[in-house]
C-alpha cells in the first residue's frame, strides 16, 4: 500500500502516520523529520533549509524533489510507504507522478485530514518534545509527569521552534496557497479521501483504518 498524506501544519499527520506504519509495516517517510534531522546535523540540506524552515516557509522544490527521488532509486520506499508531508507544491506532485511512474509504482490514495485553523493553533501552542528520545506531549492532554521533563529521561522538554503562533499562522497562510491546490490535483486522479480529523487520535485513526481497508 502506497499513501499520501496531507493536510495543515498541525493536522495530525505525523501522528497518524506513526501508528498505520506500525500496523500495516510500512515506511514512514516524513519530509519535516528528514531536514530536522539534517538541521540538527548541520548538513549541507540544513544549512540550505534551516532559515525556510525557521519562517515556516517551504524549502525550494528541487531540494525536496531530488531528495525523495534518490531515496526511490535506493529502493527504500519498495514495499509499501507513507509519505507526510511530501508532496506539498503542484511542482512536487507533478514531480512524484513521474518518479513513480519511472519505478513502476503505483500511489493508492491520497488522505486529506482536515482541522480548523483555530484547533491547529492551539494543537501547535501545546506540543512539547523530548531531545533526547523524540517523545511528543501535548499540554494539557498529554503532560509529563513532572513539569518540563520527559517522563522516560527526565530531559528537559523542547518546543519546535516554527510552533510559535505566528510562525503557525503564516505556515497556515502557505498551506492554502502552495499546498491547498493539490487537494485539486489528487482529486482529479480520483484518489483523494477526505477525513474529518477534529476528532480524538483515536477515532481519526479509525476512520484512517477505514479508509485504508477499503482499498485493498
Ligand atoms: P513538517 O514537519 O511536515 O510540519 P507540518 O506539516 O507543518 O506538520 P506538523 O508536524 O506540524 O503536524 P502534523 O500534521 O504532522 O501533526 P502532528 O501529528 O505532529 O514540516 C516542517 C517544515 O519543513 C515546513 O514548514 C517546511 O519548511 C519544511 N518541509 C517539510 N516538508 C516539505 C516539503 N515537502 N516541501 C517543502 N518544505 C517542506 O500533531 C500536531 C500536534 O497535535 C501534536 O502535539 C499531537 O500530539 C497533537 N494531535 C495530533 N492529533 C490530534 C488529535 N486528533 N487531537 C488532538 N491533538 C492531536
Amino acid at each position: 500500500m502506497n499513501l499520501v498524506f496531507l493536510g495543515p501544519p498541525g493536522s495530525g499527520k505525523g501522528t497518524q502516520a506513526v501508528k498505520l506504519a506500525q500496523k500495516l509495516g510500512l515506511k514512514h517517510l516524513s519530509t519535516g523529520d528528514v531536514l530536522r534531522d539534517a538541521v540538527k546535523r548541520g548538513s549541507e540540506l540544513g544549512k540550505q533549509a534551516e532559515g525556510y524552515m525557521k519562517r515556516g516557509e517551504l524549502v525550494p522544490d528541487g531540494l525536496i524533489i531530488g531528495l525523495i527521488e534518490s531515496m526511490i532509486k535506493a529502493g527504500e520506499l519498495n514495499g509499501g510507504f507513507i509519505l507526510d508531508g511530501f508532496p506539498r507544491t503542484v511542482p512536487q506532485a507533478l514531480g512524484l507522478k513521474e518518479m513513480l511512474y519511472n519505478n513502476d509504482i503505483n500511489l493508492d490514495t491520497a488522505i486529506l485530514f482536515a482541522v480548523d485553523d483555530e484547533e491547529i493553533v492551539k494543537r501547535l501552542s501545546g506540543r512539547w518534545y523530548c531531545p533526547k528520545c523524540n517523545t511528543g506531549y501535548n499540554y494539557p492532554a498529554q503532560m509529563p509527569g513532572v513539569e518540563g521533563r520527559c517522563d522516560k529521561d527526565n530531559a528537559q522538554l523542547r518546543r519546535r521552534p516554527d510552533d510559535d503562533e505566528a510562525v503557525v499562522r503564516n505556515r497556515l497562510e502557505v498551506y492554502k496557497k502552495q499546498t491547498k491546490p493539490i487537494e485539486d490535483f489528487y482529486r482529479g486522479e480520483s484518489i483523494l479521501v477526505e477525513i474529518k480529523a477534529q476528532k480524538t487520535p483515536d477515532e481519526v485513526f479509525e476512520a484512517v483504518l477505514k479508509e485504508v481497508s477499503s482499498k485493498t
